[in-house]
């Protein structure tokens, strides 16, 4: 596996590897690479000739500085993960190769920015569709892979690749799961092993509300889920909605399916899971 850190470098790479007519899979992370990471490079190795898996903690996402100081940095780890999942490039930036001094963004991400996550987390998905933009325009990859479990950063991601026209795919790649259900996230490493027990509950509501799905009233299937939040007292709830999954607006008779959103504080970690319903 090569890897860079200079943005010149990766792009005179890419340009070596674009001539020879090769499809380029990007798999943007944070770093603290799991096994739900590691299965957005075999989709990549799978549907791409050459994957190129970046890991950059970018601070224009992080709405309290505390989070984003106690965000798990795993480097050497990560390095050997990509390096035994057959990625092919690195990029491994330092914030001053990816930001100028005072630099600005803003798009018009309309309501998907102020509900759910965008609500709890202000100017989020600003910073997100602020460093994916400049990695779209760094790899110009045919496709780009993103996790389930960021449901709405997918949606987001879309809206910004339309509005620019980007002619990228993206390719949303199912939630990876612990034995006991619970999504992968590199924040569960913050949880003790009493909070992980409580932690499954998230999902045993989204399996729930997943039973309930035939139900035409979406109020009823998100009922079914809070019941099951309700009764673990270690559990601090943000939100449980059943949403039309195409749009995240309130499900109606035209919705073409509906996903379950569930986000929850446990103990000092914040978790977020979803699943589609049907
Ligand atoms: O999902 C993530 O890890 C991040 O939000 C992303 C897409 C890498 C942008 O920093």
């Amino acid at each position: 596996m090569k890897i860079f850190t200079s943005k010149s470098e990766l792009s005179d790479a890419l340009k070596d590897l674009k001539a020879q007519e090769k499809q380029i899979g990007l798999v943007p992370t944070m770093g603290a690479l799991h096994e739900g990471h590691i299965s957005l490079i075999n989709a990549a190795r799978q549907q791409t000739d050459v994957v190129v898996c970046s890991i950059f903690v970018n601070p224009t996402q992080f709405t309290d500085p505390s989070d984003l100081e106690k965000y798990p940095r795993t480097v050497e780890n990560d390095i050997q993960k990509l390096e035994q999942a057959g990625c092919d490039i690195l990029f491994l930036p330092e914030v001053s190769e990816m930001y100028g001094h005072n630099e600005t963004w803003h798009i018009d991400l309309g309501y998907l920015e102020s509900i759910l996550e965008g609500q709890s987390r202000p100017g989020h998905y600003q910073g997100v569709t602020q460093i994916v933009y400049k990695l779209f325009q760094l790899t110009s990859p045919d496709k780009a892979f993103f996790g389930q479990k960021d449901y709405q950063q997918v949606l987001v991601i879309r809206k910004m690749t339309d509005i620019f026209k980007l002619p990228v795919e993206l390719i949303m790649c199912p939630i990876q799961r612990s034995e006991e259900g619970l999504a992968l996230s590199s924040r569960n490493v913050h949880l003790s092993p009493v909070e992980k027990q409580q932690a499954y509950t998230l999902s045993r509501a989204l399996l729930k509300m997943k039973e309930h799905a035939a139900e035409a009233d979406a109020s009823a299937v998100r009922q079914a889920g809070l019941e099951v939040l309700n009764a673990e007292p270690g559990i601090r709830l943000d939100y449980c909605e059943v949403l039309d999954k195409d749009t995240l607006l309130a499900p109606d008779a035209a919705s073409a399916g509906r996903v379950a959103l569930i986000a929850a504080s446990v103990g000092k970690t914040r978790l977020i899971d979803n699943m589609i319903l049907n």
